[in-house]
């Protein structure tokens, strides 16, 4: 695996496997890389010949308040666990190369998809990251590019900024991967300890129980939402939302949506932890 640092060396590279007919997949990612990242590059190595993956902590998608400098930064680990899962090359760019001092001036911005949930306590974070998102896309022109549902709302604003601005990279969304216990996996684990780990399990347990009684035919969204969010504040976390939503455009969700996401985020201690589970309703 290559290790590249300047959007040249990249768009190179890229071109010329592309040249060769090669077909190209990108896993972009803040690092600190966990087996949800490395499957994202393994299902890559399944639909094209090479995997670009970046590693590039995004200042702009975190708030004032938030933990950009505290993001753990480990290149060496990160780096052979690309190799080892066959990653062709890795783009590791500079916030200078990104954002040349006082050159950037663009914002892209979705809106409809990224002022709930996340967007509502992360005001300016879905800006950051359709921004940057962007700016990836044009430095590595792949054929696809893979993203985790563990971040929903994430996916489905780079899916409408992919479709709205005609970006010629087909968008594949990949299953949460999760702990033993249920808890998806996440550079912001990393925070916690062994017994917060365990009692952060009790997310994906009530997420689960709000899906299955939605599946059992319960319709009064409110209680159900209300209900896990007890749940889970009953072990010891704070809830910012737990919301239930058409899992298409993120809207409340109405009685008849055949396509739900249950979304939610929670706080334990200082740790800020999402999840969601999104799933298809038979048509009644
Ligand atoms: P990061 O949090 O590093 O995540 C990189 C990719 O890995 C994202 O597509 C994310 O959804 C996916 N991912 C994280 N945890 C996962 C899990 N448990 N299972 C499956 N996929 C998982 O998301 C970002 O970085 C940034 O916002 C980025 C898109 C790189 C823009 O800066």
């Amino acid at each position: 695996m290559k290790t590249v640092h300047t959007i040249a060396e990249v768009r190179a590279q890229v071109r010329a496997w592309q040249q060769a007919g090669d077909s190209v997949a990108f896993v972009p990612t803040m690092g600190n890389l966990h087996e949800g990242h490395i499957t994202l590059v393994r299902e890559g190595l399944k639909q094209a010949r090479h995997v670009v993956c970046s590693i590039f902590v995004n200042p702009t998608q975190f708030g004032p308040n938030e933990d950009f400098d505290k993001y753990p930064r480990t290149l060496a680990e990160d780096s052979a666990k690309l190799a080892a899962a066959g990653c062709s090359l890795l783009f590791v760019p500079s916030v200078d190369e990104m954002y040349p001092a006082g050159k950037t001036q663009t914002v892209v911005h979705v809106p409809g998809l990224g002022e709930a949930l996340c967007g509502k306590s992360r005001p300016g974070h879905f800006d950051g990251v359709s921004t940057v998102v962007s700016k990836l896309f044009n430095i590595v022109p792949a054929d696809i590019a893979l993203f985790g549902e563990k971040d929903f709302q994430q996916l489905a604003i780079i899916r409408r900024m992919a479709a709205d601005l005609c970006f010629p990279v087909r968008i594949i969304g990949v299953s949460t991967v999760r702990e033993a216990s249920g808890l998806a996996m996440s550079s912001r684990n990393g925070y916690l300890d062994a017994s917060q780990k365990q009692t952060a399990a009790v997310i994906y347990r009530s997420l689960c129980q709000a899906r299955d009684a939605i599946a059992g035919g319960r319709r009064d969204f409110a209680a159900v939402a209300a209900e896990a969010s007890a749940n889970i504040e009953s072990a010891g976390l704070v809830i910012d939302y737990f919301d239930i939503r058409n899992g298409h455009d993120l809207k409340p969700a109405a009685a008849s949506d055949d396509y739900l996401v249950i979304a939610t985020a929670a706080r334990l201690g200082s740790t800020r932890l999402i999840d969601n589970v999104s799933f298809s309703l038979g048509k009644s």
